[in-house]
């Protein structure tokens, strides 16, 4: 036997199991979403290499290390989308639905980064991501935090906790950068191998250091907030009374910088202790300047993006996990004139709305009531010679064994009956 191919490292199957508990956070989420006002779009996954520089930014750990580059056929440098703004802040200069415009759009697929996999973090993840356009005021922050809060409480999670920060204007941060540099420099010989490597090109991420020996280094250093302009300040101090007035606890983590340069004013994570190291579960902020650095006109923007593994892994898988799509019956076909009819009476059932399945590869009596078991279904359906002649069915409740023959023609309102349309069988 040759060897089995696998996966690529950090690239999971999602089993049926699993994608029923994520297709339960999705319709959560759409209906969250669209509750709102939030539309769907869907962007490509590649997207030229060039857009990830100019947006996530040259200088940063997903642009330098992590993304999933290469030439096409054509020579073209082209990259597996490691996040979704870029896309769509590319997306929208295109299609020109961003000037002088509000849009409040939302996606949902897969992204990759090339980092060194463990429990809660692939090189393919998925995301559902949410980003608003065209409203510069705090109140749209706050929207966007809610709408996560609302979320958590619709799937029946606890225990996610939010921390906020401002990174202030472009401006405003340039005069930090310089001031930190300054500071950074009198600690260098305090400062660890990815600090000094950061040092140059992206102090701010040094903030970031989960290093303990950094800790020390790092709680000293001159803070963002004190270097705040006034704007930023009062754009921060407007969305905290916003969440204060909805109920939403907050922290404010001063040292909360994110891996992604397109951020001002406001940045915030949703975290929770239950994940281990991979803690943060959404994340997201404000990119007033992205657009125009995209070669947009102007627009001020702001978004989140939920880990989708990290999500569905707080979510306790359900005991019952074939829940979803249990069918109302499992038609159980003996002899060769059963079997010859079988699947049209099955295609009967399904245009009244039922679910069946129907057993295929026949089969004694014993092995099609083993596989009716196992689908999960609430009745066996026994389809054998003498209920083709008599044009009858013999139907079995298979959570209490109890038999009866029906005449045909009732089966339909009868298994409706049981299991009305729409409910879980
Ligand atoms: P991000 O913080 O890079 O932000 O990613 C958002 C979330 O995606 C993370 O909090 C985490 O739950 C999940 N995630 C990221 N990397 C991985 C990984 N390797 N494996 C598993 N899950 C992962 C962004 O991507 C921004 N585009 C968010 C945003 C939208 N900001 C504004 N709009």
């Amino acid at each position: 036997m040759s060897k089995a191919i696998q996966a690529v490292r950090g690239m999971n199957d999602l089993l049926p199991d699993a994608v029923e508990r994520w297709q339960r956070i999705e319709a959560s989420a759409r209906d969250v979403l669209h509750a709102y006002g939030y539309r769907e779009i869907r962007l490509p996954i590649l997207e030229k290499s060039e857009l990830f520089a100019r947006s996530i930014g040259s200088e940063t750990d997903i642009v330098e290390k992590e993304m999933y580059s290469f030439e096409d056929r054509s020579g073209e440098n082209l990259t597996l989308r490691p996040e979704g703004t870029a896309g769509c802040v590319r997306a929208g200069i295109e299609n020109g639905f961003l000037h002088n415009q509000i849009q409040r759009l939302w996606y949902a697929g897969p992204m990759f980064r090339h980092e060194r996999p463990q429990k809660g973090r692939y090189r393919q993840f998925h995301q559902i991501g949410v980003e608003a356009f065209g409203i510069e005021s705090p109140d749209l922050d706050a929207e966007l935090i809610m709408m996560c809060a609302r979320l958590w409480q619709a799937l029946g999670l606890d225990g996610l906790t939010l921390q906020l920060n401002s990174l202030g204007t472009l401006e405003s941060r340039a005069v930090y950068r310089r001031e930190l540099l300054r500071y950074l420099e009198t600690q260098r010989a305090r400062l660890d191998e990815d600090s000094l490597r950061r040092l140059e090109k992206n102090p701010l991420r040094i903030l970031d250091s989960k290093n303990p020996d950094m800790q020390k280094v790092i709680a000293a250093a001159p803070s963002l907030y004190d270097h705040l302009d006034d704007a930023s300040r009062g754009h921060f101090a407007h969305l905290g009374d916003y969440l204060r007035q909805a109920g939403i606890a907050f922290s404010v983590n001063p040292r909360l910088v994110r891996g992604l340069d397109y951020y001002t004013r406001t940045v915030f994570e949703w975290t929770t202790e239950r994940l281990g190291a991979q803690s943060t579960v959404c994340a997201g902020g404000r990119y007033d300047g992205l657009v125009e650095q995209l070669g947009g006109k102007t627009a001020p923007a702001a978004g989140f993006a939920i880990g989708m593994e990290r999500l569905a892994e707080l979510l306790a898988p359900q005991s019952d996990s074939r829940q979803a799509v249990r069918p109302h019956g499992f038609l159980i076909l003996l002899g060769e004139e059963a079997e010859k009819r079988g699947l049209q009476l099955a295609e009967r059932l399904r245009d009244a709305g039922l679910h069946i399945e129907c057993n295929c590869g026949g089969g004694g009596l014993k092995v099609q009531l083993k596989r009716a078991d196992r689908s999960g279904a609430r009745h066996a359906l026994l389809l054998g010679e003498d209920e083709v002649r008599n044009a009858s069915i013999t139907i079995k409740d298979l959570r209490d064994g109890v038999q009866r023959s029906i005449a045909q023609g009732e089966l339909i309102d009868l298994l409706l009956k049981e299991t009305p349309r729409g409910a879980t069988p």
